[in-house]
């Protein structure tokens, strides 16, 4: 008997070696923790229980059956964040670099469909250099098989991708299946091809950093939602996230004990500047209203025209979409809009309210924007609020002009309340083009042209440049101070709480991709 127990001990201990001692030497020196290492940050301790540790590949392609390792390259399991249950996979870059094939596949596989039955979140460690090539177009079958499970778990509970190494070829399409995608600064990256095909088909000279590090994608592609300097700090982002999202779509989104006494924000009356057209940090608006230092930004680098993040209002979580006036006015444009669309989307599958803050000047003008597609982006946003059922708020806090007014979660298409601010703006566009526009005649026959379109850009302010005709319609709900902001959004919420809207049976709508 003893025999046997030792014989289990030794095969326990050979899978925790991984690739062995050598390879997590050199991992360590790239600054990279092992998979094991990794788990061990983010799970509660004691909590994680390993599932197929002793799992090998089948193949005997080019040498591969001299290369077996327990856990063929995957730590997959279960176990609690803060207490609360999740699925997770974590890729061993000591094992043949971490590369897929079916096995390896068949684990994940295997924990998405606990997670999908039992209603948790996924979590991947990614860190990996792809499908693995010597098993050919087995490992681009198992990487197919991970893709079905990741569309079929979408919106059904979230699935979060930390990228923690490379992450090469077919498998960034599983992470851009997920919901949030997180990556480590200077020792990430994320391309379908790397520096060197792309030298060889495009002749141009790009570094991994450059062409799929996680700046880039932060800045310039938007593929991550999240950065952070090293491991440690990817993890501690992972768990943050979790404490605002609920364990699957027929859950509530977690809420934390409130005592309230601190509704009304003096300080936010001071926001807004008196000339309408200098620009102010929407994030003070979002700090100002929700609970202390709760806000948890998405997407901070890209599309800044528009911040998205999550935050909580006396202890429940909430996703905010505002415009950022501090950023090319706060206008609508490409990036913008399928940023917010995104957030929104997710907020919606995850029954988080919706809370959004406006202050837009418009769609941005001009050739790049209408040759890119801002019709049909624009159009991405707009249906995601008009199809969103979860509770839905707006605050004017000063421009909401034109189609962007629409957009932007009017009550037209579905917003449950809607506050403006005294300073707000509700009108077809500014006032300065709107007179250009229909005072022409008169302009152009007037002695001073100059003159008349300053009184008349004055004409159409008064009428216009307020939230009050807007009210008088019943557009906007009421009109609040700011400092009230707070103290009404509490209760509004509260008042919607048990919202329960459906919308017209369909098999899916058909957002504007
Ligand atoms: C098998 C792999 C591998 C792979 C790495 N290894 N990638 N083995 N299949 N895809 C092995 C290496 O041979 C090496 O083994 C060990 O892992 C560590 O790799 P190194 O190259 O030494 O590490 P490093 O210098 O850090 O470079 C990492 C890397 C590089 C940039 C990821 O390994 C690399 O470019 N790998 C190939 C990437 C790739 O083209 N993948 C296929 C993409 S196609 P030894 O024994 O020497 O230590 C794809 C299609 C899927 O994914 C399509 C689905 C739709």
């Amino acid at each position: 008997m003893n025999n046997k127990f030792a014989q289990l001990e030794e095969k326990i201990a050979e899978a925790k070696l991984g690739g062995g001692k050598d390879r997590i030497e050199a991992q360590h020196k790239k600054k990279k923790l092992t998979a094991r290492e990794r788990l061990h940050f983010l799970m509660d301790e004691g909590s994680f229980e390993e599932i197929g540790m002793l799992v090998k590949h089948r193949s005997k392609n080019f040498g591969l059956d001299k290369q077996q390792f327990l856990g063929d390259g995957v730590v997959t399991g279960y176990g609690t964040i803060n207490g609360r249950l999740v699925y997770v996979y974590a890729q061993d870059f000591t094992v043949l670099g971490g590369s897929l094939a079916a096995a390896h596949s068949e684990k994940i596989c295997r924990i998405m469909d606990l997670a999908m039955k039992n209603g948790a979140p996924v979590i991947g460690l990614n860190d990996s250099g792809g499908a693995r090539i010597q098993e050919g177009v087995v490992s681009l079958a198992a990487y197919a098989n991970i893709f079905y499970k990741n569309t079929l778990a979408s919106g059904v509970v979230p699935q979060i991708s930390a990228i923690m190494g490379p992450c090469a070829g077919g498998a960034v399409y599983s992470p851009a299946l997920t919901d949030f995608i997180m990556m480590v600064e200077n020792n990430s990256y994320m391309y379908v091809t790397g520096p060197n095909v792309v030298k060889t088909v495009t002749h141009e000279n790009v570094t991994h950093e450059e062409l799929g590090g996680a700046m880039t994608h932060a800045t310039k592609s938007g593929v991550t939602h999240f950065t952070f300097p090293n491991g440690i700090e990817c993890i501690k982002g992972i768990k943050t996230l979790l404490s605002y999202l609920p364990q699957n779509c027929e859950d509530a989104p977690p809420s934390l004990p409130y005592e309230g006494g601190n509704e009304v924000r003096p300080l936010l009356d001071n926001i807004i500047p008196e000339n309408p057209n200098q620009p102010y940090d929407i994030k003070e608006v979002i700090d100002g209203v929700i609970d202390e230092l709760t806000f948890f930004e998405v997407h901070k680098n890209y599309g800044e025209n528009m911040v998205v993040g999550f935050g909580r209002l006396a202890g429940k979580s909430i996703g905010i979409v505002a415009n950022q006036p501090a950023v090319l006015a706060g206008v609508l444009d490409i990036h913008a809009s399928q940023k917010a669309a995104r957030f929104v989307r997710f907020c919606d599958c995850f029954n988080i309210p919706l809370l959004v803050f406006e202050d837009v000047p418009g769609f941005l003008p001009g050739t790049d924007q209408e040759w890119n597609g801002i019709i049909t982006n624009g159009a991405k946003l707009l249906f995601a609020f008009c199809e969103a059922t979860v509770p839905r708020i707006t605050v004017i806090t000063r421009k909401a002009y034109g189609g962007a007014y629409d957009v932007m979660n009017s009550k037209h298409i579905g917003a449950d309340m809607n506050y403006a601010w005294p300073t707000a703006e509700i009108a077809v566009m500014g006032a300065k083009g709107a007179a250009e526009i229909i005072f022409k005649n008169e302009i152009q026959k007037a002695k001073n042209p100059q003159a008349t379109i300053k009184e008349k850009e004055k004409e159409y302010a008064e009428m216009f440049a307020n939230p009050y005709r807007a009210a008088a319609r019943g557009y906007v709900d009421e009109v609040i101070k700011p400092h009230q902001t707070r103290e009404k959004l509490i209760k509004a919420y509260k008042m919607l709480e048990n919202k329960a809207e459906k919308l017209p049976k369909k098999k899916h709508g058909n957002i504007p991709l």
